[in-house]
This record gives C-alpha cells, structure tokens and sequence, in this order.
C-alpha cells in the first residue's frame, strides 16, 4: 500500500464470514489497480464520526458495501440514492466521488435475479415464501415485486411481525406490492405449497443457528433459497435438500451483486475474464 492506494471496504457487524474481500480484491489484483478492500466491522454508534471521516477530502475511501444490520440505517448518511434504490429503501453498495458526495445503490436485488436466471428459475405464476424483515428481504421482495414474470403469489413471514408489516407498507409506497402478504404465523407461509422458499434472514450465518421451518413441511417440488453463503449449507438447507428439495444458498447472489457494486465503483464494465476470477475465488474458499 502507499498514498496512493485507493480503499474500498465494507461496513457491517459481524464481517468475519464475508467473503466480499476476497472478491473484489482478487479483481483489482487482476485488473493490476492500486486498491485495496478492507473489511470495517462498526458498531452502530461508530456510524456517525465513520461517515464524517468518509466525507473528508482526504479520505482514501471511493467505495463500500454495506452488509447486516446497516442495509437501512445508513440511508441518512447519503446525498443522493439511485432509482432503485429509492424504491427498495436499502443499501448495499456506496460510491464515494471526487467531491466527497455519497450515493447509494441496491446490487442486492439485481444480484438476486440474475442468479436465479442463471439457474434457469423462472418466477413466473409461482408461489413464493419469504422469511424475514430486514434490508436483504427488501432488496428480494422489490426485485419479485417489479419483474414482468409475475408470481402467483408471495408470502412473507418474520419473526418480528410488525416489521414486516411495516417493509411491506414502506415498500408500497413505491412499487406495487399487491402480490404480497404479510402472514403472522410461520404456519401461515405454506411452505408444503411453496415452489420457492427464500430465506433473507441472517439464521444460519451463525454455528449452532437452527433451522426457521418446519422440516416435514420442505419437499422435493420447490427450490430452497438461502441468501446465508457461509457456511455453505446452512440447517435449512440441509434439511431441505434431505426431503429432495433444490437448494442453493447465496454465493451466487453475493456474486452478481458483487459484480454490479464493483462496476458502479468503476464507472465502466468488467471484462469476462475478470469476473470468471472473482466467482473461482468465491468457489474455492467455501471452505466452512
Ligand atoms: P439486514 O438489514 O442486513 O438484512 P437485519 O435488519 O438485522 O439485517 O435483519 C435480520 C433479519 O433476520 C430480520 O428479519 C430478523 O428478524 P427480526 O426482525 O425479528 O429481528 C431476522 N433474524 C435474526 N435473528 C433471528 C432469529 N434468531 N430468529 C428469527 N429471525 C431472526
């Protein structure tokens, strides 16, 4: 590193599973930038003097992701939000310009979609299941919400009701969520009709986290989606995968969005070569 090292980072609190680092720095290593990315793992009342620094002339800083729990609180931080954002209410990505302003962008979502294109998972007339309330859930229920495949319905249940109640009302304020049901039961989620069961909650990141549903209500007709990446097989995907169920946990999803932070930082588009790179980094360290 020297002075002219430009720093990029994520904020977020616990980072020791993010496998963000590896990602982007084996991109500015292939693309020969003098950059670094570092992890910044903050505790909530660190975000006011950490944003204050960041807007500095001479911060180092052009860039950040942001993961659990800042997805919404760092919205106040910002000076400007882009289109999508705006709808989704949460941020995963920061890109700092040379005038120090700060605009926010959701990769989360666009990352979602394109993983589950890739899988060849159409949402079109399909029963959807979410659980949890927080900033991923609402980058994954603004991207079900706006794709022209419409599905046949999505239920999403939370642990915390109200606060899915009140994502789903915020979310509407922007884009249709007329598909959408808040249920107040895990019961109510009917996972045993479900083609598709997305986990947006942070269970499973942990050793020893148990399993949110039910297990003889998974069965072999639907994909299990958990947005967890580390370990590589959370117990809700374990145990759906025993029932005979699809499953895929969110590697490919921290990918694209990977992808689409790191070009929003960049300003220009990244070659094959070095996004083939960044995924073979993330394949070969799953190692949990
Ligand atoms: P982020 O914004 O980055 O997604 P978050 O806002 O902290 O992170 O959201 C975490 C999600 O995981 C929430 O839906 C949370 O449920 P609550 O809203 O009830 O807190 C969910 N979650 C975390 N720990 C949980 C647990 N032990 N059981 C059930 N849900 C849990």
């Amino acid at each position: 590193m020297t002075e002219h090292t430009s720093t990029y980072g994520i904020i977020g609190y616990p980072l020791q599973h993010s496998l963000s680092p590896l990602m982007h720095n084996t991109a500015f290593k292939a693309l020969g930038v003098d950059a670094v990315y570092k992890t910044f793992p903050l505790q909530e009342a660190e975000l006011p003097s950490f944003f204050t620094h960041l807007k500095e002339k001479k911060s180092p800083v052009f860039g950040l992701n942001v993961t659990v729990p800042y997805k919404e609180k760092v919205l106040p931080f910002l000076d400007a939000l882009s289109p999508f954002t705006i709808r989704v209410g949460a941020v995963n990505t920061i890109v700092i310009d040379e005038d120090r302003k700060l605009t926010g962008f959701n990769t989360d979502g666009p990352g979602f979609l394109t993983h589950l294109m890739e899988m060849g998972i159409s949402t079109a007339g399909k029963r959807i299941a979410v659980l949890g309330a927080g900033g991923t859930t609402r980058a994954v229920l603004a991207a079900l919400c706006l794709l022209p495949e419409k599905p046949a319905a999505i239920k999403i249940y939370n642990r915390t009701t109200a606060k899915a109640r009140e994502l789903v009302a915020r979310l509407g304020e922007k884009i249709d969520t007329g598909l959408v049901e808040v249920v107040d039961q895990m019961d109510d989620l009917n996972v045993e009709l479900a083609d598709l069961l997305v986990n947006t909650t942070s269970v499973g990141l942990k050793e020893g986290d148990p399993c949110l549903v039910d297990e003889n209500l998974l069965h072999a007709n639907m994909l299990v989606y958990d947005v967890v990446y580390n370990p590589k097989e959370t117990e809700l995907l374990r145990r759906a995968k025993a029932k005979g169920a699809r499953t895929s946990n969110g590697l490919g999803m921290l990918f694209y969005q990977g992808v689409l932070a790191f070009q929003h930082w960049a300003g220009v588009p990244l070659e094959a070569d070095v996004k083939a790179k960044m995924r073979q980094s993330l394949e070969q360290e799953r190692v949990i």
